[in-house]
Formats: structure tokens, sequence, C-alpha cells
């Protein structure tokens, strides 16, 4: 997959390119992500890339001849997707993650100051928001976003089994995991994990994924059957 980034600020993403699964699969050829700073895209000799809205207000926009000029110029086919990251956005969950895994080519705006010139939405295919707070920008997202794909590109992580398992996988949240020691401080391991019985492990792991979710995220239950049903 390629993954461009446009942003104002492309040192933000220098370090997290080169940490764990990320880099390795970038040096695999697995991903290839390109950071395009939007200020080179800028009329002016200062290079502006903000102005303050029409009809007066609190803050500054993203200027809208910079940022459209920087996603023509790396849009190269109309399988490309342009995303723009922004609390107003879908809310990114597993399964968008997953949709997005499939495409060859993404291109993530990443939005700053108190928003953008609206008529830049007329240029993107999507909009995604990471949760209902604000950050600073969306370089962050945009990471996120990354991270949440790149782990599901066939090829990226060794196992496809613990993929299948994880939270969210199947709708639901993952079972409670155990790793030695066996008594810790009194805290000990379910004692049918230790059985060797697969067929009960499986079933207690079903039944603790069920509770858990039932607990802590009762609404993803409801989404889960709806999703059976169609
Ligand atoms: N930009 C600022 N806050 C954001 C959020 N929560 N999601 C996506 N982009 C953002």
């Amino acid at each position: 997959m390629k993954y461009d980034v446009l942003t104002i600020f492309p040192e933000f993403f220098e370090s997290p390119l080169k940490q764990g699964i990320i880099r390795r699969a970038i040096e695999n050829g697995l991903l290839e992500v390109e950071i395009h700073n939007i200020r080179d895209y800028a009329h002016d000799r200062h290079k502006t890339t903000d102005d303050s809205p029409y009809g007066g207000g609190a803050g500054m926009l993203m200027k809208v001849e910079p940022t459209v000029e920087a996603i023509d110029a790396v849009r190269s086919g109309s399988d490309d997707k342009v995303i723009l990251v922004t609390p107003q956005g879908v809310p990114l969950n597993q399964e968008i993650a997953r949709e997005l895994s499939g495409l060859k080519k993404l291109i993530v705006v990443c939005g700053r100051y108190e928003g953008v010139d609206e008529r830049i939405r007329d240029f993107v295919d999507m909009e995604i928001s990471i949760g209902d707070y604000v950050l600073m920008g969306g370089e962050t997202p945009a990471l996120v976003i990354l991270e949440s794909v790149t782990r599901l590109i066939s090829g990226v992580l060794g196992s496809q089994k613990s993929i299948e398992t994880e939270s969210f996988s199947n709708g639901l949240l993952e079972y409670p995991q155990y790793t030695r020691p066996g008594n810790f401080r009194g805290l000990k391991v379910p004692s049918v994990l230790l059985s060797g019985n697969h067929k009960e492990i499986e079933k207690w792991r079903q039944q603790e994924s069920q509770k858990r979710t039932l607990e802590r995220r009762p609404e993803l239950i409801g989404r889960q059957s709806k999703q059976k049903e169609l």
C-alpha cells in the first residue's frame, strides 16, 4: 500500500515511521509512506497555509488552494482514496480499517488550526474522526489510521490467527488472557486454561468475550447481532 500524508508538520512523522511493525512493513516493501509538506504548495513567499475566516470569528482556517493543489499533485488515479481527518468525520473502527487495508493508495490530509476552508471537502472522498475529542491537528489521527490499517495488510503480521481472535475482529472484545506465573500474589489463572481441554477452553473464551463486551461495551453486542441479521 502507498500511504501519502499531506501536512504542514512533516517532521511529526519521522520517528513513528522508524519503529516496530510499520518500519518492518516499509522495509519489506508491503508499505510505502510519503510525507508531503502542504507549505510547498503555498502561493506566497511566506508560504502561508492558513487565513482568517470570512465573516469573522476566532481562529484561522487551512487555506483551500495549497491544500487542494497538494491533493492534485499526489493523486495518481481514480483508485486513490483521499481522506480528510477531522472530528466531523465518520468514527474510525475496525471495519473501516479493514476496508482501507485492501486499497492500493490512501492520501490523508491533516487538517490544522481551528478548521479547514469548507471547499476542501469537495476534493476528498471520505472524512474520518478518531474519536469524539478535539486534537490540535490531523497528524496524530493520520498515524492512528496508518497503524490500524498497516497491521491488517496481508503479510505484515506474522500470525493471521491472532488478528482473527483479537478485540473487534468478530465485533466483540477479546477474552481475558494470562501467561506465567500461574499464581501472582494470590491472583490465580482460571483453572480451565490449565486443563488442556481445548473444547472447554474455547467455550470459556467465548463466554468471557460475551461477558466482557456486555459489561464494557454493550452497544457492540447490538451491532454484532444486526450484522448477523443482514
Ligand atoms: N483533528 C482534530 N481532532 C480530530 C479527531 N478527533 N479526529 C480526527 N481528526 C482530528
